[in-house]
């Protein structure tokens, strides 16, 4: 069973996350694991706050120098800029603040951000680099792209940048939808035996877990309600390459809503918990979308779970072990599955 946990606050010395039982031998490279923080670090539509962020890190256990001894994988990241921000008790809107605070008994909104804060997916991208290597290794390809932004529908990076100007000059944020695929992957992981083995609702709750995600999907998706059996028989690939909560063999493709930034560089009208005075929540280092980065972290999380499946299917010690099984049911599968 592959496992992970995180901790760590935004200020606090660092962001921690383990990865546990994950195989040995997978030759995972530090500049690989950088890359990928990169990606959701410099992703378009981030503040001008993350030049801050290095995203420094260390591997601390788990690793004899390039590869992966099987042992649990501990990942530290530095955080820069570690004052901590003074006691307030006015939440921001939008976010984790007031429930977080009713929850804990807190009056200090400050010690609810550390935490809820978007900062810790970090770590989830740099436990996610594991299991995308795997993937990668095992001739599995994870992809993630942006399908819209607000109301753009057809992306192209000047499109884009474009929108996302015109949102900043506004003082306007914007949500947009990105999707995930996964072309290779073997038929029968997930299970149908009982609902929380389904692969669908535990990539949803992967998904589902990304701050700021509100819809989630699988092919079809929302659309399929609309559509009448006989049109959704004809084509196949709107199950999104699960079936009965399993592989089915063909491209896994998933999607997720995620909302606008909430922190507005005007402010949003928030109610200070201590003296209950109406006052303004500004953000002016939010990011003007979250939408880009998300998908960076969807496509680790998803890569995560999909290869916790895996590793449940065909083992976990070693991927000298792996590969060989993967090969091997690609191979018996492939009889069938290539003559439909
Ligand atoms: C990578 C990433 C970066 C984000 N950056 C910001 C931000 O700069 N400002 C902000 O207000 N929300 C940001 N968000 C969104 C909030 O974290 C999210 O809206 C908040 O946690 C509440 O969302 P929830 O209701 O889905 O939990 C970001 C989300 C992600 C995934």
């Amino acid at each position: 069973m592959l496992r992970y946990l995180t901790a760590g606050e935004s200020h606090g010395r660092y962001l921690t996350g383990i990865l546990e039982g994950f195989p040995a031998g997978v030759k995972v490279g530090r500049s690989y694991i950088a890359g990928q923080l990169r990606r959701r670090r410099q992703a378009p539509g981030r503040s001008a706050r993350q030049a801050l962020e290095t995203d420094a890190f260390e591997v601390a256990s788990g690793l004899s120098g390039d590869v992966t001894t099987g042992a649990p994988i501990t990942i530290l990241i530095e955080n820069k800029g570690r004052a901590l921000p003074t006691p307030s008790a006015l939440p921001r809107p939008g976010h984790a603040d007031l429930a977080g605070m009713l929850k804990y008994g807190t009056f200090n909104a400050s010690l609810i951000r550390e935490r809820a804060s978007a900062r810790e997916t970090a770590v989830r991208v740099a436990l996610g680099s594991f299991a995308l290597r795997l993937h990668e290794l095992l001739g599995i390809a994870i992809n993630s792209r942006v399908v819209s932004l607000g109301r753009l529908s057809s992306i192209t990076a000047a499109a884009a940048a474009a929108e996302i100007a015109r949102a900043r000059r506004a003082g306007d944020t914007l949500g947009g939808v990105f999707e995930i695929t996964a072309e290779g992957l073997p038929a029968g992981l997930g299970d149908f035996t009982h609902w929380d083995r389904r692969l669908g609702a535990r990539l949803g709750a992967a998904l589902m877990g990304i701050n700021g995600v509100k819809g989630f999907e699988v092919g079809g998706g929302f659309g399929l309600a609309s559509r009448g059996g006989i049109a959704a028989a004809a084509d196949p690939e709107l199950s999104g390459g699960l079936d009965g909560g399993m592989t089915n063999g063909r491209a896994l493709t998933l999607r997720c809503a995620v909302k606008p930034v909430p922190g507005l560089p005007g402010g949003a009208l928030s109610t200070d918990l201590r003296t209950f005075k109406k006052k303004l929540y500004s953000s002016k280092t939010s990011d003007t979308t979250a939408v880009f980065a998300a998908a960076v972290v969807g496509e680790h999380a998803a890569a995560l779970e999909l290869a916790s499946a895996l590793l449940e299917k065909f083992g976990s010690d070693s991927l000298t072990e792996l590969k060989p099984r993967v090969e091997e049911w690609r191979k018996k599968t492939g009889k069938i599955l290539n003559r439909l």
